[in-house]
């Protein structure tokens, strides 16, 4: 399903309604997030962090790899693999630790392998000053959100 997103509230909107169909216990899941640089993946990140009940900052872990959050409806890892040269490197990094958790992943098309696994699957794309997103369901729960977000297709 693609949207149209004409500014980086909307990036924002679309992540709080990502939120608002997943399960109130959002452990063991994992979302993707795949664009180039600016595309706007850690604005949806920040976004999906805040509605899901966090109240601060959302450092970007570019740098640390994984950031930690324990909120209401579970424990969030925001990880970025920018960083990452192999997808085998990240056994290396505890990536069996962050099974608990939903994993939010940006530049998740540095480990390819992580959609055989995955829920959902957010594309950003540059569209004039604006962006467009794909959402797409990776597995049956993941496709169940998509079909259950309140956004017209057609517009
Ligand atoms: N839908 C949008 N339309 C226009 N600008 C956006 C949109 N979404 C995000 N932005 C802006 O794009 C810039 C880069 O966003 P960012 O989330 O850091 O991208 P990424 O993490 O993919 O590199 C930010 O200034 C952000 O406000
Ligand atoms: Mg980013």
């Amino acid at each position: 399903m693609k949207i149209g997103l004409s500014d980086a509230a909307a990036t924002e909107a679309l992540a709080e309604d990502v939120a608002a169909s997943l399960p109130a216990d959002v452990g063991g899941w994992t979302v993707l997030l795949t664009g180039e640089l600016g595309a706007g993946k850690s604005t949806f990140a920040r976004a999906l962090i805040r509605a899901l009940g966090h109240d601060g900052a959302v450092p970007s872990p570019t740098y640390t790899l994984v950031e930690p959050y324990s909120l209401d409806r579970g424990q969030v890892y925001h990880v970025d693999l920018y960083r990452i040269a192999a997808e085998e490197e990240l056994h290396f990094l505890g990536w069996s630790d962050l099974d608990d958790g939903c994993r939010l992943i940006e530049w998740a098309e540095r480990a390819p392998g992580l959609s055989a696994t995955a829920d959902l699957k957010l594309t950003l794309r540059y569209d004039g000053e604006g962006r467009e997103a794909e959402i797409a369901g990776l597995s049956a729960r993941g496709a169940d959100v998509v079909a259950s977000l309140p956004i017209n297709p057609n517009t």
